[in-house]
């Protein structure tokens, strides 16, 4: 099966072909993205009216470029998938509409796929986890603990009742003047840094529901910036490595109670799996891997390729719906909000 998937939904512009043999996973042929990080980078954020429009110049480009790097013709394809939200609206319409075109004009089945679904199914793609799978999927607009018993199967444990843990590592990283997008930035500045100088909360730590707040915590590091301000290098670094150990914190403990609720209700999971871009950060990979072996789990987290947006994830869930005779009509509406 060889499947095209288109990814527009947020600030990258990518486009893949993935290959797979029956039921095996998958093979990325070719996997082009385009950031428009430096277009959002003034403004410290990414603004839609500019992404949508940074979506539609490039977006046949990268198309034919993903084609013509997997070495396939539009004819080839036994389907095209696209992400048809969540997400900014504009850049929605534009990656679904383009699929729709392409589906019509080389008469290929269209798959219309939930961004979130792509970020879900993605360590099937690498290396074949089997269901069932508890998925913490922490990006810059999701933070979610879902168990994924099979495509289109998911039960939501738990999730942030207020910023999502990427949208916190950029908020921070904006109030302490790092550039955009904020999370590697704290990373790298966390390196250094002193993660017990200073005493931030960990939101929600010990709650019965796996269920996540930032904001407090965004708002505490605030407050202490605030408080030693002028900044010196050494205060911001401090601050990162501060932040980020709360952060770590908080994701192991509703890791952990959302693992115990899994058991309770869908049985024994295959594997841990950890998606979105947040997945990048290794010091929240090393303790979710401590958690995994304490449980006696596998870990799953995707290459980083495939940790934050990209086309290939589109790509292979459109194959995994496809292999179960899920696909869509031309009709089918992008969605801003999507719940997985
Ligand atoms: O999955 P993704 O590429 O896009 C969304 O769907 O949101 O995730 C992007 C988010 C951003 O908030 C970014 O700051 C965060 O993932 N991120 C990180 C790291 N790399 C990316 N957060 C913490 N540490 C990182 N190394
Ligand atoms: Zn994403």
């Amino acid at each position: 099966m060889l499947v095209l998937g288109i990814e527009t939904t947020c600030d990258e512009t990518a486009a893949s072909v993935v290959s797979s043999e029956r039921d095996g996973h998958g093979e990325i042929l070719s996997n082009e993205i385009l950031s428009q990080i430096a277009d959002h980078a003034a403004y410290g954020g990414v603004v839609p009216e500019i992404a949508a429009r940074a979506h539609v110049e490039v977006v046949d480009h990268l198309v034919e470029r993903a084609l013509a790097k997997a070495g396939v013709r539009l004819s080839d394809l036994d389907g095209v998938a696209a992400a048809a939200g969540p997400g900014l609206i504009g850049g929605v319409i534009v990656g679904l509409t383009t699929a729709k075109t392409l589906a019509l004009v080389a008469n290929k089945p269209l798959v219309a796929v939930n961004h979130l679904e792509g970020h879900a199914l993605s360590p099937r793609l690498t290396d074949g986890v089997a269901f069932p799978y508890l998925l913490l999927l922490v990006s810059g607009g999701h933070t979610q603990l879902v168990a994924v018993k099979g495509v289109g199967d998911y039960v939501r444990l738990g999730g942030t009742v207020d910023d999502a843990i990427g949208e916190a590592f950029d908020k921070t990283a904006k109030m302490l003047g790092l550039p955009y997008p904020g999370g590697p930035q704290v990373e790298r500045e966390a390196e250094r840094g002193d993660p017990e100088r200073f005493a931030l909360p960990r939101p929600m730590l010990g709650r019965a529901a796996p269920d996540f707040s930032l904001s407090g915590l965004k708002t505490a590091v605030r407050v202490e910036a605030e408080r030693i301000a002028p900044l010196t290098g050494k205060d911001v670094a401090d601050l990162c490595a501060s932040f980020q150990a709360a952060v770590v914190d908080v994701v192991v403990d509703r890791t952990r109670v959302a693992l115990k609720l899994f058991r309770e209700t869908a049985g024994h999971p295959s594997a841990l799996v950890v998606a979105g871009g947040v997945a990048a950060n290794a010091t929240v990979r090393r303790a979710l891997q401590r958690l995994a072996g304490e449980t006696g789990l596998r870990l799953a987290v995707p290459p980083p390729a495939l940790c934050t947006d990209n086309g290939a994830m589109i790509a292979w869930a459109g194959i995994e719906r496809l292999r179960r005779g899920l696909v869509d009509d031309l009709s089918v509406a992008p969605r801003a909000r999507w719940p997985l």
